[in-house]
């Protein structure tokens, strides 16, 4: 979900519209903001896209200089214009909008309800709008910081009230909230971005600060109501390299895909040092010492950051052998894994946001682990709560469906991977023959890029499959795992990913000659054994797609369509085959007609447990 709220000399609405459009990708089950003029409050929220927001403000304006505005992504309650937020209390002297989750909205609101209080929406977020009205006396910021002593749960939250014109009181817990200073008035959002080219400086709010914005300044305090100090950073900091418009390109995704030799390059640029054969890092904060006894690394993250992660594991175990245990971070928050003092937690991350990771981390850090987080929003609250860390400099990501920031990850992994192993076993000339190859690697991935026609002809022949199955071996099986997510992602289509030789225990029942098989099978240690799964695939009558070797006339002889990708080394071919399948996920989801950059039920960043 996203959040901003603006109060000064301007008009708001036109201020919330173009933060909510930048925000959008983060949710858009439906979009909705609230203006004020003197004691009037003006509400316009909609079902659906931002665009029927819009529509609905071209009939309906939402006049005034101050307002808040959100867009969701469903958590209680579907995606209604009930539903939708703002929200307010009984009387309607109270509007909020809330990013997070009440888990203990059921009680309160039984309470509220036995005490007569009529609820409009099915919301988590609502209790909020009647809690904060019953505290009100004549302080917005007593009534919300009263309110939240009540609240079990995450929130990154936007209010105003009725009685207090030009007033927008925020609070964080768990959900970021930041606010702008510009040179009109003042701001509050859940990302800087959404800020860019009004404010001037941010300002990060940390959980269970509270804070009060109006015209002319702004006052933020702990729990306990002190006021507190927190630093005012400029925001280009934050606004990273690289825009978050299309350019020429249909969609983000594409665009997104196409940055990668630019991005690979920027996630390298000064890390390599040809001199001692090694990586380094300037914000890993691990002195020499202590990165010689890490004996252990747990990684961390979601969805395709999970999948980086598992490249990971390979290339810490092969290039620095150190082992490595790879967990999902919606798991790793709530199992108590036996962890000793030499272990280090690393959190992997594209926006630095996601609150399953969050909580890892800081659970982690509460054991007295070192976390480091490889994060690629800057500022974000992983990236500012790690002990540690390296960003990818990827720029923006907005297609839903991550791309540029997996293979990123996987080359910060390599070079961590690189730095690790040259404090151990790696001798100096195999450090110098792994920098030539990363080196190398924004070359090949523009070379990658030309089989984007191949990867269109593939797709017209298998867009009307209901099971594609992604298969590879070793380095290549969690690039399988992306591959299928990719698909699911965008197509809807569903498909799994799998160990090639794995899926005779199982998979393989689906096999049949409308069950497409993509098989990952560049040469390599394992080619001779993948090529073996494929005839297991084939004798059964199951098409098969290779992404394979350039002119590899073996595969070309078995498999019925061949993508082609430049030969690399093992341990890099994760991100060169990562390519053709988000081509290929791309272009079947466009013949399917689904909306690329924002598929149905996901978001971006996903701040909710
Ligand atoms: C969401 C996105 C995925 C992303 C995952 C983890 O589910 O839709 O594309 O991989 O979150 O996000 P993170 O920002 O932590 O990498």
């Amino acid at each position: 979900c996203g959040i901003v709220g603006f109060t000064g000399r301007r008009e708001a609405s036109p201020i919330l519209f173009e933060g909510l459009r930048r925000l959008e990708y983060r949710g858009y089950d439906s979009a909705g903001l609230v203006t004020s003029t003197g004691n009037q409050l003006h509400a316009r929220k909609k079902a659906g896209r931002l665009a029927e927001l819009g529509k609905l403000l071209a009939t309906q304006p939402a006049p005034g200089c101050h307002g808040i505005s959100h867009t969701r992504w469903a958590t209680h309650g579907g995606a209604t214009d009930r539903n939708s937020h703002p929200h307010f209390d009984a009387k309607n002297e109270i509007a909020l909008v809330h990013n997070g989750v009440i888990e203990n909205f059921a009680t309160l609101k039984q309470q509220l309800q036995a005490d007569g209080v009529q609820f409009r929406s099915d919301t988590d977020t609502e209790v909020l709008a009647h809690l904060i009205s019953r505290f009100y006396r004549d302080d917005l910021l007593t009534a919300v910081t009263a309110a939240l002593g009540l609240v079990k749960g995450t929130y990154g939250l936007a209010v105003m009230c009725r009685h207090e014109p030009g007033v927008i009181v925020g609070a964080r817990f768990g959900s970021p909230l930041v606010i702008g200073i510009g040179p009109d008035g003042h701001f509050l959002a859940s990302d800087a971005t959404a800020l860019a080219g009004f404010a001037e400086k941010v300002v990060y709010l940390n959980d269970r600060q509270v804070c009060q914005i109006d015209e002319t300044g702004y006052v933020i305090r702990n729990q306990d109501f002190d006021t507190v100090d927190v630093p005012v950073h400029d925001i280009a900091h934050f606004l990273g390299d690289g825009d978050t418009e299309k350019g020429d390109f249909p969609h983000h995704m594409l665009k997104e895909i196409y940055e990668q030799p630019e991005t690979l390059a920027n996630a390298m640029r000064g890390r390599l040092e040809a001199d001692n054969a090694t990586a380094h890092f300037g914000g890993l904060n691990l002195g020499a010492q202590q990165l010689r006894q890490i004996d252990r690394v747990v990684m961390t993250a979601c969805g395709t950051s999970y999948h980086a992660a598992l490249v990971g594991e390979y290339l810490f175990e092969e290039l620095a052998r150190v082992p490595v245990e790879v967990e999902y971070a919606s798991e790793l928050r709530y199992r108590n894994p036996p962890m000793d003092r030499n272990t280090v937690v690393l959190a992997l991350t594209q926006s630095g946001e996601t609150a399953d990771t969050l909580a890892a981390l800081r659970e982690s850090k509460r054991m007295g682990h070192t976390t480091l987080a490889i994060c690629n929003a800057v500022g974000s609250s992983i990236a500012r709560e790690a002990d540690g860390g390296v960003y990818l400099h990827a720029g923006p990501e907005i297609g839903v469906a991550s791309t540029k920031a997996f293979t990123s990850q996987v080359a910060v992994l390599a070079m961590l991977a690189l730095y690790l192993g040259r404090t151990r076993h790696l001798s100096s000339t195999q450090g110098q023959r792994i920098i030539a190859e990363l080196q190398a690697l924004p070359d090949v991935i523009r070379k990658t890029l030309e089989c984007h026609d191949q990867v269109k002809l593939v797709a017209q022949k298998y867009a009307g499959a209901k099971n594609v199955l992604y298969l590879g071996r070793q380095y290549l099986y969690p690039v399988a795992l992306e591959g299928a997510l990719k698909l699911k992602e965008i197509s809807y289509i569903h498909a799994e990913g799998y160990p090639a030789a794995e899926m005779k225990h199982g998979p393989i029942a689906l096999v049949d000659e409308n069950t497409p098989s993509v098989f990952l099978v560049p040469r390599g240690n394992v080619f001779d054994k993948v090529m073996s799964n494929m005839q297991e695939i084939k004798a059964r009558g199951g098409p098969v797609i290779a992404i394979a070797s350039a002119g590899d006339h073996e595969v070309s002889a078995v498999a019925d369509d061949v993508i082609e990708i430049p030969d690399v080394p093992e341990y890099l071919q994760p991100i060169v085959t990562a390519i053709p399948l988000q081509l290929l996920a791309y272009e079947i989801a466009l013949l399917c007609g689904c909306d690329v950059d924002k598929p149905r039920n996901l978001a971006k960043s996903v701040t909710v447990e």
